[in-house]
Order: C-alpha cells, then sequence, then structure tokens
C-alpha cells in the first residue's frame, strides 16, 4: 500500500476539519477567565507600589496542590511553542488554519486564568513562578512528533484529555471551591479539543489505517506530558502521582484506553504487517501499562500504611 504524502492527508482530511470545527464552535461555551478569579482578595506586592512580600503564610493551600498548579500552569505558558508547531503542521489555509487560531485563542485564556487566580490568592511565590516560567518558555517545548501531522494528532488525542484530567484533579486538590470552578471550566475546554483531535486521528485510521496505527503506536510507546521539561519535573510529578492527581492508573484507565476504544482500534480493518505490527506493540503497552499502574498502587498503598503507622 503506498503511503499518503503530508500534503495529501491536509487536503483529505480538510472536510472533516470543517465538519469538526462546526461541531466545536457549536458545543464551546463562551467564558471569561476574570469572572473565576476572586479579585477582592487580593493585596499589592512589594517592588515598585511598596506593599507586601509574598510570604508562604499567606495562602492555606497545600505543598502538593500549590506544586500542581504550577506544573499546569507553566505547561499552559508554553502555548506559543505549541502554536509554532501546529501551525508549522496544519498551516494557514481554510478550516486548518481556523483551527489553529481558533484553538490558539482558548489556550491562551488558560494561562491567563491560572495566573490570575494564583496571583490574587497569593497562592504561590509569584518570584519563584516569573523566574519559572522564563526558564521553561525559554527552553520552549518540542518533541520527537514535530514532523509527523499524523503522529502529532495522535499525541494531542491522549495529551489533551490528559492534561483535562490533571486540571479537574488538581482543582479537587486544592479544596478551594473557587480553584475548583475555574479549573474545571479550563478542564472542559481541554474536552472539547480532545475530542476535536480524536475525531480527526478516527478519520485517518480509516483513510490510512496503516501509517495512522503506526502513528498512535509510536506516540503511545514514548508519550510524556507536555510539561516534561519543567526544571524538577520528576520530582513534582511523583508528589502529583501520590496525591493521585494524574498517575499512572489514571494515564491508562482514564486517557490511553478510552481514546483506543473510541478509535476501537482492535477492530480496524485492512491492516498490512506492518499495521498489525504497530497494533500488537498498543495492545502490549496496554499491558505494560497494567502492570506499571498495579505496581505504583501497591507502592503508594503501602507507604501510606508505613506514615499511618508512624502518625
Ligand atoms: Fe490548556
Ligand atoms: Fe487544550
Amino acid at each position: 500500500m503506498t503511503e499518503l504524502s503530508q500534503t495529501a492527508l491536509l487536503l483529505e482530511l480538510e472536510p472533516v476539519v470543517a465538519k469538526n470545527l462546526d461541531r466545536h464552535l457549536s458545543m464551546a461555551k463562551e467564558w471569561f477567565p476574570h469572572e473565576y478569579v476572586p479579585w477582592s482578595e487580593g493585596r499589592t506586592f512589594d517592588g515598585p507600589l511598596g506593599g507586601d512580600a509574598w510570604s508562604e503564610a499567606d495562602s492555606t493551600l497545600s505543598d502538593v496542590a500549590r506544586t500542581a498548579l504550577i506544573v499546569n500552569l507553566l505547561t499552559e505558558d508554553n502555548l506559543p511553542s505549541y502554536h509554532h508547531q501546529i501551525a508549522t503542521l496544519f498551516g494557514p489555509d481554510g478550516a486548518w488554519g481556523t483551527w489553529v487560531g481558533r484553538w490558539t485563542a482558548e489556550e491562551g485564556r488558560h494561562g491567563t486564568a491560572i495566573r490570575d487566580y494564583l496571583t490574587v490568592t497569593r497562592a504561590v511565590d509569584p518570584v519563584a513562578l516569573e523566574r519559572a516560567r522564563m526558564v521553561h518558555m525559554t527552553a520552549g517545548y518540542s518533541n520527537s512528533h514535530d514532523e509527523s501531522m499524523l503522529r502529532s494528532l495522535a499525541y494531542v488525542s491522549f495529551q489533551e484529555l490528559a492534561t483535562r484530567i490533571s486540571h479537574r484533579n488538581t482543582g479537587r486538590a486544592t479544596g478551594d471551591p473557587t480553584c475548583e470552578a475555574l479549573l474545571a471550566r479550563v478542564a472542559a475546554d481541554e474536552n472539547l479539543h480532545m475530542v476535536f483531535y480524536r475525531n480527526l486521528l478516527a478519520a485517518a485510521l480509516e483513510l490510512a489505517p496503516n501509517q495512522a496505527m503506526r502513528a498512535v503506536a509510536e506516540v503511545l510507546l514514548d508519550f510524556q506530558m507536555p510539561g516534561v521539561g519543567i526544571e524538577g519535573f520528576g520530582r513534582k510529578s511523583v508528589a502529583i502521582a501520590l496525591a493521585g492527581i494524574y498517575d499512572l492508573r489514571q494515564h491508562r484507565d482514564e486517557v490511553v484506553a478510552p481514546v483506543l476504544r473510541q478509535w476501537d482500534v482492535f477492530n480496524v480493518a485492512g491492516l498490512d504487517a506492518d499495521g498489525e505490527a504497530a497494533r500488537d506493540q498498543i495492545a502490549a503497552h496496554l499491558d505494560d501499562l497494567e502492570r506499571a499502574a498495579s505496581r505504583f498502587e501497591e507502592k503508594r498503598d503501602a507507604r501510606a500504611a508505613r506514615l499511618a503507622a508512624r502518625a
């Protein structure tokens, strides 16, 4: 079977993009970041305006809630890198171009809203946050899928859902109903993004099943969260996993498995040997994730029991 070029894929998928853009615009509800921020709680900071410096005691949020909020915000902050990547792959024209603009505009309000909330409520050290943002954005974001439209579509299908779950559970972990409402609103945006990309990749699985299956396998096998480049990400992601905000169990059961089920990957017809091999890799990966998730849960339970015994 001859492979479709990237240009051919873009042209073939254009009507699917147009249809799903219409769907997205009909489903997306307008919302306003400023309405989710408790402005009257704010106080002027030190510096040119001579207010009060931030101190640890300014906020009662737990350490892990703060960590998760910082990771989520820095992840959103790298939007220029993500925009560059999809604008390069999808191009400025037609429905593809409209989607790139619309998606970027929606993502843009996530960082704005979360930063406003964190600053007004003094939830995190604003100086450390700004320094981390400078480092993170200077490094930028790229992944191994930069060159391939299909791999990028597969990656964002999983990543948007992962981000949705991470935002939602971070909101819950704060114990602050205001923050929870804000992050639930952001998570609703991420869910619609996931549906858009998932529908496109579903169409690609019909159009070019072997190429699409290969793309899904490659993306799953080296999947990493978009915030992976954040300083101290390893340590932070362990804390986030231990708190049940985003862990391997959720990654497998709430992100990877449901998306694969929607694509019905195990019933896709017309695969050649390479497509079958890719599908086998996906199946093996699901089994690996199952084992790793169970191991992690056992360790987390044992740790919780140890901490309880000590207390
Ligand atoms: Fe976002
Ligand atoms: Fe998103």
